[in-house]
């Protein structure tokens, strides 16, 4: 496609697979300042000029996302740092490694930083621009001490043998899906497939905290939307978190009054390893 047509075709392209519930890319823009100038002004605007010419006052989808040092072109992901939910809000908790170290110890993660930075500089200070970007990813380190105290959480009652069902008692999700308990707590699978009682309501609910809403606290603070970050994304995981935690103390107390009772399936009752 060439450059002049990758302008207006690409508008059209971006909106029907960039937007919903678990990845709200255009909500997110469109409520944002740079989208409320672009929805308020952009038809004025000449679409026809090649991206490197547009000059537009706001940022857009293409502006944002083509551009890579200087250059536009079709390779959107140059600039990609958050790997999803599953690298900053999953994979690390089994690594300990919260996500502005993840970031800030990572020479690629940090030239494809400098490189966002190289796109807010067009139209902002180099300063705001740093700040701005920094205090995401101090926002993500918030969110992740409570996903990763959830993690604890459930992984304690699995140790304890008090989640119910036990994963031993229940089915195993189909392949692709072979990794072991407990790394499979609260694993993707969850989102495609259920079967009796697998996943269990506390680890369904810590799966859409970190492949949700945890994600969602940074694309909604990725793409400067003052509502999506605190009331869509940050709360919904507080309330999951607080789910969390009264449901774990729920399996706690039955698990108790059940060994006092001598009522509990035996098998559950043993320790997994
Ligand atoms: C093409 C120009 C342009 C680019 C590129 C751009 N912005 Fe903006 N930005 C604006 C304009 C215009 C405003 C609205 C300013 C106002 O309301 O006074 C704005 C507003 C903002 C705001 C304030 C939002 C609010 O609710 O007050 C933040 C934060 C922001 N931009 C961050 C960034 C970051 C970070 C980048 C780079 C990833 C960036 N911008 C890239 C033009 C741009």
């Amino acid at each position: 496609m060439p450059l002049r047509h990758q302008n207006q075709e690409s508008r059209r392209r971006a909106k029907p697979c960039h937007n919903g519930q678990d990845h709200p890319d255009i909500e997110y823009y469109r409520d944002s300042k740079h989208g409320s100038i672009y929805f308020i002004e952009g038809h004025g605007w000449d679409w026809n000029k090649q991206l490197k010419d547009a000059n537009y006052i706001s940022s857009t989808c293409q502006s944002s996302h083509m551009y890579y040092k200087g250059q536009y072109s079709h390779n959107m992901v140059r600039k990609a740092i958050m790997g999803e939910g599953n690298v900053l809000f999953y994979d690390n908790i089994f690594k300990g490694v919260k996500p502005s170290d993840y970031i800030n110890n990572s020479k690629e993660l940090m030239s494809r930083r400098e490189a966002w930075i190289e796109v807010c500089e067009q139209c902002h200070s180099t300063r705001f621009s740093r700040d701005y970007l920094d205090s995401m990813d101090k926002a993500s380190d918030s969110i992740f001490q409570y996903v990763s105290d959830s993690y604890a959480t459930i992984k304690s009652l699995y140790d304890d043998g008090v989640l119910y069902p036990m994963p031993k008692n229940r089915p195993k999700a189909p392949v692709p899906v072979a990794k072991k308990y407990p790394d499979l707590l609260g694993g993707f699978y969850g989102e495609f497939w259920a079967k009796d009682g697998k996943p269990s309501k506390i680890e369904k609910d810590f799966l859409y905290m970190w492949e949700n809403d945890a994600f969602l606290v940074r694309k909604g603070l990725a793409h400067m939307n003052p509502n999506g970050f605190p009331d869509i994304s940050w709360s919904n995981l507080l309330k999951k978190y607080v789910d969390i935690q009264s449901e774990a103390n729920t399996l706690r107390r039955l698990a108790v009054l059940e060994k006092k009772a001598k009522v509990r399936p035996s098998r559950a009752q043993k320790k997994s390893k």
